[in-house]
């Protein structure tokens, strides 16, 4: 017999006869002679409810088993007559595969997600992260999938590099280490390296090759700042396009967020029933928006204007020619727009050397995506695609030139008006579950002081 899933067995139309499944027990009550038991297998947020009674040779075992404990069974799926259920398993045998002691830290209730972080290897086995983590799951299908159909090139850039795409000096070194484990700079590449903070300088050499290019793929920063939307490693998703200018930049960026919202409220209803329900009552109807309705725009200087006029009584001072904080991104989206809002054309200063300079000479081609609960989503711009505009840039700011004449050079040979974004894939995965800590939806967060696990 071979092993189903539960979540093909619950959907099935007809009994399958006799099945196989292997899983993990969340809860058993028993009665006299008999015992339900709720097995989950991680296929889905619901578990199978298996009948177990005296007549099995192994009984005594059975009633013994614990939360936790690991079962292979197999039995005939019968119509159910508990409740919301159509089907349970009317077990035939019952093999226990791993025992859990009564100390497994998962007994059933509910633990505060504070408590599930210290246990990071164990949390997956809770109906929240399992749906979390699956959720992430179909969420990377669906990044290739929008890709894929428009005709983008899925590319690998390097994770190991000596540039700083952000130029904000938010870096991690690597060095390799010497008998007796001292590290040991510039020993191997003999320059610095460093761990990637984002693919885009290499993206865009593919997309003046290829057309329409994506990377996908994890990113490092040493942002010291301890914050519920900063890792120190994340994913990012970083689309980058050949022909491409600000306008239809934020055109894809806008479709992209639309299909991925999309696509799980499609695919993944049930486990997101659990964050509708449990974490944030508003996540249905906020997704259902975030698909339907067009993103605002708004200039950076009228996004600092709406700020000042709003007299509120930020912690950040609100200026032309601050970046903008979270609280005042949220403010934009959640009080002024009440919706995605796209800011754009950005003061030149605080924004990095790639963006391209509007005619105006003060402000770069660049924009944000705000959404709901987060703040940036969306990082991307429009890059400067003249050699002798792009050089004086380079000079103007503390980074050395000569470690980005490949980069200058690929504006001296065909170059064109290029495109592209980084979404962070943490802060999606926030966006679609409602959930508040980026601790929360990655498996085992690298955060400042954390790394244990
Ligand atoms: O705005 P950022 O820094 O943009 C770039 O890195 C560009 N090179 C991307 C590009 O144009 N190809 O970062 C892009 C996004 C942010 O909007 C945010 O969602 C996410 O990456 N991000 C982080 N996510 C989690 N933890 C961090 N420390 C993050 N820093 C950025």
């Amino acid at each position: 017999l071979e092993r189903s899933r539960i979540v093909h067995l619950l959907q099935a139309d007809q009994s399958p006869g006799s099945v196989l499944v292997k899983g993990w027990v969340r809860t058993k009550r028993d009665a006299k002679g008999f015992s339900f038991i709720e097995i989950n297998d991680g296929s889905c947020l619901a578990n199978i409810q298996v009948v177990a009674d005296e007549t099995l040779s192994n009984y005594a075992t059975i009633r013994k088993m614990t939360t936790g404990s690991a079962l292979s069974l197999s039995g005939r799926m019968v119509p159910s007559r508990g409740q919301g259920q159509r089907w349970e398993i009317k077990a035939e045998s019952v093999t226990l595969v791993g025992h859990a002691p009564e100390a497994y830290p998962l007994q059933k209730k509910r633990h505060s997600d504070e408590f599930l972080r210290t246990i990071a290897h164990l949390r997956p086995r809770t109906n929240k992260y399992g749906a979390a983590f699956r959720i992430r799951s179909q969420l990377a299908l669906a990044i290739h999938r929008f890709f894929q159909d428009r005709g983008f090139h899925y590319i690998h850039t390097p994770i190991l590099t000596a540039s700083d795409c952000e130029g904000a000096g938010e870096m991690f070194r690597v060095t390799t280490l010497a008998p007796g484990d001292a590290a040991v700079a510039n020993d191997f590449f003999g320059v610095n390296a460093y761990l990637t903070v984002s693919g885009q300088l290499e993206a865009e050499m593919l997309a003046l090759a290829l057309g329409d290019v994506y990377t996908f793929g994890p990113t490092f920063r040493a942002e010291n700042s301890n914050t519920r939307r900063h890792a120190a490693e994340f994913w990012m998703v970083e689309p980058e396009m050949a022909f491409c200018d600000l306008a239809q930049d934020m055109v894809l960026a806008e479709a992209l967020l639309q299909h991925l919202a999309g696509h799980v409220m499609d695919h993944c209803a049930a486990d997101l029933s659990l964050f509708a329900r449990f974490v944030d009552k508003e996540l249905m109807h906020r997704l259902a928006a975030l698909v339907e309705k067009p993103f605002f725009r708004v200039p950076y200087a009228d996004a600092i204007a709406i700020l000042e006029r709003s007299a509120r009584p930020f912690e950040h001072p609100v200026a032309h020619g601050n970046d903008l904080q979270a609280e005042h991104e949220r403010y934009l989206v959640e009080h002024h727009f009440k919706g995605p809002v796209i800011v754009y054309d950005f003061p030149k200063e605080i924004k990095p050397f790639y963006m391209r300079m509007n005619d105006d000479g003060c402000t770069v081609a660049s924009m944000d995506v705000l959404v709901a609960g987060i703040g940036e989503i969306i990082g991307g711009s429009q890059r400067e695609e003249r050699y002798d505009m792009l050089r004086r840039r380079i000079e103007s700011i503390p980074l050395a030139p000569e470690n980005y004449w490949w980069y200058m050079e690929s504006r001296q040979y065909g170059s064109v008006p290029h495109s592209g974004f980084g979404l962070g894939f943490e802060r999606l995965v926030m966006m679609v579950t409602g959930i508040t800590n980026i601790r929360d939806v990655i498996p085992f967060p690298r955060t400042p002081k954390n790394i244990a696990f």
